[in-house]
C-alpha cells in the first residue's frame, strides 16, 4: 500500500501532481487551516505531510499521529514546528531555504520606497478623491538614496537587500549573531557594528532575523529609543521579532517616523491601532509571494517530502535541531 500525505492548505496543480507520483495524498481543496482538532484527527492516520506556517506542529499534535515521519513547511520560516517535539519522536522536519530570497528581498525595498515616500497614503487620498491639484509640500517624504541603511539579520535575504542598496547609493551598516567574513561583506558592501550603533545610526532598519525565543521583541521599546529620531523600521521577517505595541508607541510619539510591516505579532489579528495610524505601510505576510517563488516554495517543500518518505534524506532537514 502506498504510503498517505496530507497537505494542509492549497497548493498548486503541479506540486499535488508531484506528491501524488509517489503518495496517496489527501488535500484541503478549501484552503482554510484546519482547526487543531481537525488537523491532528486527519494527521493521525498519515505518514507525511506539506504543510505551511498555518499549522502548528507541536508535541500533543505528534502525539497523536504515530506513523507521522516527515513534515514539511513551505517556508523558510520555522516557528511554527517545534523541532525538539519532532526530534524526539523521529519526525523529520524541512524548510524551503534559498528559493525567496530575491523575491523577499525585492519586497523588502517595496516596503522601504513606500513607507519613505508615502506611496500608499498618498494612494489612499487620490482615491478617496481628495487630490484637488499639485502643491509643493504634498506628501514630502524623505530620501532613501544616500541614507544609511541597518540591516539586524543578515543572511540571504539581508544579504540580498545589502546588495539592492548600492543602486540607492546608500551607506550599509548591519549586525548579525556572527561576523559575515570579509569577503561576503565586501560582497554586500556592508560594514558590521554592533547592536547599538546601528540603531543609532540607521535612518531605516530593516530586521531579517527568523524567530525564535532568542529573537522575541529583539525590537522593543529600549531599543527604538536608541533609533534616531526620523528613523523608519521594516519588517517582513516575522512577527514577534518586534514589540508591536512598543512599535505603535513610538510611531506615535518618535522617535520613528513610519513603519513597513508584511507580518505582525498574532496574525492575521493585528493590533487595532496599526489601522488607525497612516504613518504605516501594511501589507499581510506576502513579501516572498511572487507567482515564480511561491510555486518553486511549494515544489521544493514536496521535493523535501517525497525524499523524507523515500530516501529518509530530505534536502532541507531542520531535525535535529542546531
Ligand atoms: C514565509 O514567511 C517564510 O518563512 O517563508
Ligand atoms: C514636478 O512635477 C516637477 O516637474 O518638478
Amino acid at each position: 500500500t502506498r504510503l498517505q500525505v496530507l497537505v494542509t492548505r492549497e497548493v498548486f496543480p503541479e506540486t499535488l501532481d508531484c506528491l501524488a507520483r509517489h503518495f496517496e495524498v489527501e488535500a484541503n481543496p478549501s484552503d482554510t487551516p484546519f482547526t487543531p482538532a481537525q488537523l491532528a484527527e486527519r494527521l493521525s492516520s498519515k505518514d507525511g505531510a506539506l504543510i505551511t506556517l498555518t499549522e502548528r506542529i507541536d508535541a500533543v499534535l505528534l502525539a497523536r499521529c504515530p506513523k507521522l515521519r516527515a513534515v514539511c513547511n513551505i517556508a523558510v520560516g520555522f516557528n511554527n514546528i517545534d523541532l525538539n517535539a519532532c526530534q524526539a519522536r523521529g519526525v523529520m522536519a524541512t524548510n524551503t531555504p534559498g528559493v525567496l530570497d530575491d523575491s523577499t528581498a525585492d519586497f523588502t525595498w517595496a516596503l522601504i520606497l513606500a513607507t519613505a515616500r508615502r506611496v500608499t497614503e498618498a494612494e489612499q487620498y487620490l482615491r478617496a478623491g481628495q487630490w484637488t491639484g499639485w502643491k509643493l509640500k504634498q506628501f514630502l517624504g524623505v530620501d532613501v538614496h544616500h541614507a544609511t541603511l541597518g540591516i539586524l539579520g543578515m543572511g540571504r535575504v539581508g544579504q540580498a537587500v545589502a546588495r539592492r542598496a548600492r543602486g540607492f547609493d546608500m551607506n550599509v551598516l548591519y549586525h548579525n549573531s556572527r561576523r559575515l567574513s570579509a569577503e561576503v561583506e565586501k560582497s554586500c558592501h556592508a560594514a558590521y557594528v554592533d547592536m547599538d550603533e546601528l540603531l543609532a545610526r540607521a535612518d531605516i532598519l530593516t530586521v531579517h532575523t527568523p524567530y525564535s525565543p532568542a529573537t522575541h521583541h529583539i525590537l522593543g521599546a529600549a531599543q527604538f529609543a536608541k533609533m534616531k529620531p526620523g528613523a523608519i523600521l521594516i519588517n517582513a521577517a516575522r512577527g514577534g521579532v518586534v514589540d508591536d505595541a512598543a512599535l505603535i508607541e513610538v510611531l506615535k510619539r518618535g522617535p520613528l517616523a513610519a513603519a513597513g510591516l508584511d507580518v505582525f505579532e498574532n496574525e492575521p489579528a493585528l493590533h487595532p491601532d496599526f489601522l488607525k495610524l497612516t504613518n504605516v505601510v501594511l501589507t499581510p505576510h506576502i513579501a516572498s509571494s511572487s507567482e515564480a517563488t511561491r510555486r518553486r516554495m511549494a515544489m521544493l517543500a514536496a521535493e523535501n517530502l517525497v525524499a523524507a518518505l523515500t530516501t529518509g534524506k530530505p534536502p532541507n532537514l531542520l531535525t535535529p535541531p542546531a
